[in-house]
């Protein structure tokens, strides 16, 4: 252990920009103050009932609600507020958006602004805090303005082929930070005794088969066809048309889902149904879709939004929201197949087979 021989999220970074003689080195310190970001909210969390962060924000004033319509925590703020302080100071940042900011925030004029923008969701699947179960941070990377003017929401909406960097912490039995910078994804395990993020899962892969999803079913009666039929299909197992057991799993954090699925394999689904037809889908493409999105594709999964690569869409707001698949290649795959094929959704759907109402 004293020498254990792995390198340091440090290591690793210097290393990978010695492939690019011209960097200036801001974007290996902005990894490295998100990596602190992340540390201390692992603390934070970490300290549970002890820490005096639990519960909802402003319970005395009756809650506070964020942009979605979603009653913050505690920690949701305060993991907010981590990501701010850490970053906002050192000038590599043009600005930045997250879940629980309303509009762009902007570097206050006082310091240095750079060229990046960091988008966040400084706390995924809170509503599992006060049951002691897994979140995270996930956080995404893109160029901005380098000319140091306030940032405009416009600035935000790039498809997620754009994002230069993005990654998750995991603040479960052990802290992780899962990266890419665009080489593969690695992950790196928080050493307690060091303080440090420790390489220990170089290139991640997902495996391309598997006999596992994630979907939350007590939507299923909203879901369209194609879901109904993929997920139809699974629950047949072996004497249905997919000649195999599946398991199923769901944690409501879905970066806790994506990790998993990172590890073992698997395919998650959250996909766009007629629950609310205001809302295409539960997550946000910016900070939630996009850049679990880059990490499945670096290393080598599929995320989709059921019919196109996620990664391709045009976001048309700050906090748009999407319907989102994502895991194993074939079976991401297998799912855009079914969005495709109309004629196998009727046949699956009773309301169009032989003699329905839907037949003449
Ligand atoms: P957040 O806590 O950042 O609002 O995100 C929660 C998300 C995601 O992590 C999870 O997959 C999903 O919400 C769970 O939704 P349901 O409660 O509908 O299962
Ligand atoms: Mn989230
Ligand atoms: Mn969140």
């Amino acid at each position: 252990m004293p020498l254990s021989g792995r390198s340091t999220l440090t290591q690793f970074l210097i290393e990978e920009r010695r492939r690019f003689p011209d960097a200036s080195g801001d974007f290996n310190a902005l990894l490295l103050d998100v990596a602190l970001c992340c540390k201390a909210i692992a603390r934070a969390v970490a300290f549970g009932e002890l820490g005096g962060a639990m519960g909802n924000h402003a319970p005395e004033s009756g809650g506070s609600v964020n942009v979605q319509g979603e009653t913050q925590k505690k920690l949701d703020v305060l993991s907010n507020d981590i990501f701010i302080r850490r970053t906002e100071w050192a000038g590599h940042l043009a600005g930045m958006a997250s879940e629980e900011m309303d509009v762009p925030y902007q570097i206050p004029a006082q310091l240095p602004r750079g060229k990046y923008l960091l988008v966040f969701d400084p706390l995924d699947g809170s509503s599992n805090i006060d049951v002691n179960v897994t979140v995270g941070s996930i956080f995404s990377i893109l160029r901005g303005p380098d000319t140091g003017r306030d940032v405009t929401e416009a600035d935000f909406l790039q498809p997620g082929t754009r994002q230069v960097a993005a990654g998750y912490a995991l603040y479960g039995p052990t802290t992780m930070l899962v990266l890419t910078v665009g080489t593969g994804v690695h992950g790196f395990t928080l050493d307690p005794n060091l303080g440090e993020f420790m390489l220990t899962h170089p290139g991640i892969q997902v495996p391309a088969e598997t006999q596992e999803f994630a979907i939350n079913a007590s939507n299923s009666r909203f879901w369209e066809a194609p879901v109904k039929r993929y997920v139809d299909e699974c629950l047949a197992g072996k004497t249905g048309p997919r000649g195999k057991d599946f398991n199923m799993r769901w944690i409501a954090s879905m970066v806790a889902e994506a990790h998993r699925i990172l590890m073992r394999g698997g395919v998650f689904m959250y996909p766009r149904d007629t629950k609310d037809p205001s809302k295409p889908g539960r997550l946000r493409l910016l900070y939630e879709a996009n850049p679990i999105g880059m990490i499945m594709e670096q290393a080598g999964g599929r995320a989709s939004t059921g019919r196109t690569a996620v990664l391709g869409v045009q976001p048309t707001a700050l906090h748009q929201r999407i319907g989102l698949v994502f895991g194993s290649r074939n079976e991401v795959e297998r799912i855009e197949r079914y969005h495709a094929e109309p004629e196998a959704v009727a046949q699956h759907n009773p309301l169009f087979t032989e003699r329905s109402l839907f037949r003449d």
